[in-house]
Order: structure tokens, then sequence, then C-alpha cells
């Protein structure tokens, strides 16, 4: 029995008490928050599980084996390096923490007293994502050339990070997972609308090896919300759109092919032969995807990771190449666009 401490029940917090409860042979013990209308939610919902607005009391009990950490961002580093150093196995909301130095600090120390440190990025584990994961690594699309996020709508504002560490993790992550890689260089610009000096709008531009270009655009002052990526490639096209409920990827057998032979010296062509480019539109198809809620494969994860003493597919080094990326677009974005060289260190 793995038995379970969960600190921070606001808006994302349930969702974890939900999933960790039904997983078998693990234990919600006790859940902390510092506002007692959520704890009055959790034991609405959970009697058993007990309460309390010290987190404190969780780190003193022997019983506990491991804790999730859904409290907001600047307040993981602390936490987690409470837990870890009181011996229990940490399994931290993205981003794993507010700057590389506290995420290197965190992975150190699961290190040195052997305890997982595994970070929830929620997309590695959901069923469209290993797809294009696999249909990336089979080279259907062919050599990749661009990819294009929209991540946006209306809220929900954060009131201490801006729209690029609440919403860029999810595709920062993804890619880093998709390109088995972090960026070379990020650009990022964005403008504060709703409160000062906190960005409600970014476009993100990011140059990873192999001339890959991905842009991203992620914002708290959307009326529709949209959550698409566009995979181009040589070969194919992929859009993936996780708004739709089924048929959430569809492959487009779409591209051109350039005859360099027959690029014709005067800027008119006469006969159809001398047309330099051949545009192709082929099928378009939806793979066949699972789904299980992304949550639960994670939660599940972090259980088997604590009981046969595995490594997380998110671990800590994982979180901090997150971070990294973060810290990368925060400085862009504060020097008006400016591009920022990424060290691949880790
Ligand atoms: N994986 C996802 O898809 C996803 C989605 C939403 C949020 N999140 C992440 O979850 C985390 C929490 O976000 P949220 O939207 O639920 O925030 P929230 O503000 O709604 O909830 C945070 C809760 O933590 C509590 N808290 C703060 N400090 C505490 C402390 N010292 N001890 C105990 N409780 C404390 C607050 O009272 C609040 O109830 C963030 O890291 C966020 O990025 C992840």
């Amino acid at each position: 029995m793995v038995k379970l401490g969960i600190i921070g029940c606001g808006y994302w917090g349930p969702n974890l008490v939900r999933n960790f409860n039904s997983i078998q042979d693990t234990e919600i013990i006790i859940c902390a928050d510092l506002d007692e209308s959520r704890l009055s939610h959790i034991k609405s919902l959970y009697p058993k599980i007990k309460v309390t607005k010290d987190y404190k009391e969780i780190l003193e009990n022997d019983e506990i084996d491991a804790v999730i950490i859904a409290t907001p961002i600047e307040t993981h580093y602390k936490i987690a390096k409470d837990f870890l150093n009181a011996n229990k196995h940490v399994l931290i909301e993205k981003p794993i923490t507010a700057s590389s130095k506290e995420a290197l600090d965190l992975i150190k120390t699961a290190e040195k007293n052997k305890k997982v440190l595994m970070v929830d990025h929620t997309f590695e584990f959901s069923s469209p994502i290993e797809k294009i994961k696999e249909i990336i690594d089979k080279k259907e699309l062919g050599k990749i050339f661009t990819i294009d996020m929209i991540r946006v709508n209306l809220g929900l504002f954060q009131e201490k990070v801006n729209v690029a560490w609440d919403l860029a993790p999810h595709d920062i992550s993804m890619l880093i997972y998709y390109l088995n890689d972090i960026p070379l260089t990020v650009r990022a610009v964005g403008q504060s609308y709703i409160r000062d000096g906190i960005e409600d709008d970014a476009h993100i531009n990011l140059e990873f090896k192999d001339k890959v270009m991905v842009n991203m655009h992620v914002s708290w002052l959307d009326p529709c919300k949209i959550r698409r990526t566009t995979i181009v490639g040589n070969k194919k096209m992929l859009v993936y759109d996780d708004t739709l409920n089924d048929e959430k990827i569809k492959i487009f057998d779409k591209g051109v092919t350039i005859h360099k032979a027959n690029i014709p010296k005067q800027p008119y062509y006469d006969t159809y032969e001398q047309w330099a480019l051949t545009y192709r539109s082929g099928d378009t198809y939806t793979p066949k995807i699972g789904n299980k809620e992304p949550l639960s494969v994670m939660a599940n994860h972090f259980i088997d990771c604590i009981k046969n003493n595995k490594k997380p597919l998110t671990d800590g080094y994982s979180g901090l190449r997150v971070v990294k990326v973060l810290e990368a677009i925060q400085k862009s974005l504060k020097n008006d666009g400016k591009k920022i060289v990424l060290e691949n260190d880790n």
C-alpha cells in the first residue's frame, strides 16, 4: 500500500485527488490547503480523507510515503524540498519550479535521498501525444519542417505568473518529447493588457537543429478555445486538435516538390512541364487512438515508479529542461524579442 498526502486543493488539486483515489493499493491519507473552504470541498467528496491547513503536519507523519504538490508555481520548490528532506517521494505539478537553479537542487536532493522526483507533464501521458510521437519516430511525416502550436482561450488569469509560465509548459514538454531535443534558440514577444507586468498574450519562436522551426501562441485573451498543433513534414502533414472529442489527429498526404532542373530562366511558363513545383494532395486519414484519461495514466506511472524503483518518464531532468526553455522565453520577453541561445547540458 502506498500512502499519500496531497498539498494544494484549488482548481487542479481535486483532479489529482480523484485520480489517485481510484488506484488500487494506494490510499490518500491527508490533504492540505491554506484555504479552509477548499478543505471542506475535499471533505464533502471524500469523508475518509483527513485535512489540514498546515502541510508540516504531513511532513511529520511517518505513515506517508509520497506527496503530490499542486500549489502555485512559486511555492513548489520550498514544499518539495521539505518533503524530499523528510524522505518522501514527490510529484510536482507543472512547471516543476520557478527557476532552473531550484529544479537542479531538487534533483540533487532526490538523488541523494534515493527518492522518486516526478513532474506532471500531463500531455506526455496522453494517447494522442503517444500516437504523434510514434508517427514522427516512424518518419511517416518525413523530415519535419515546421510545428505550429496554439493554446488560447479566455482566462484563467494568473496573479503571479505570465501566460508563458502557465500555458507553454504543456507545449514545450510535448515538443521536447516529440523531437527528443531542446531548442537551440528562443525568441518571444508578448504584452500585458489586464494585469501590469504579467503578459497575457505571447508569441514564441523556437529553433531546433536541422532547421526545425516552431511557432507557439499562448494567450488568456481569446474568445475561442483553441488547442491545435500542426506538424509539417516533407512527406505528410499532421493536425492535432485537442478540443475535438474524437478524430483528434488527422494526417494529410499533402506536400510540394520542387524540380530544380525545371526552373525556367524567364519569370513565366509557356508549358505545363516548365512548372517547377508539383503539389500533391492525396488522402487524409485519422489514426485510431486510445481514450484513457492522461491524468490517470500519469498517476499510475508515479505509483509504479515508487513501487518498482523506476525512473519516471517525466523525471526531475524533464522538468528542468522545460524550465530552462521558460527562462529563455522570459528573458526574450523582457528584452523585446531578443534571440536567446540555450545551452544543451542536460
Ligand atoms: N497539469 C495540468 O494540466 C494543470 C492544470 C492546471 C494547473 N496545473 C498546475 O497546478 C498547480 C496549481 O494550480 P491551480 O490552478 O490549481 O492553482 P490554484 O490557485 O487554484 O490552487 C492552488 C491551491 O494551493 C493552495 N496553497 C497555496 N500555498 C499553500 C501551502 N503553502 N500549503 C497548502 N496549500 C497551499 C491554495 O490555497 C490553493 O487552494 C500549478 O503548478 C499549475 O501550473 C496543472
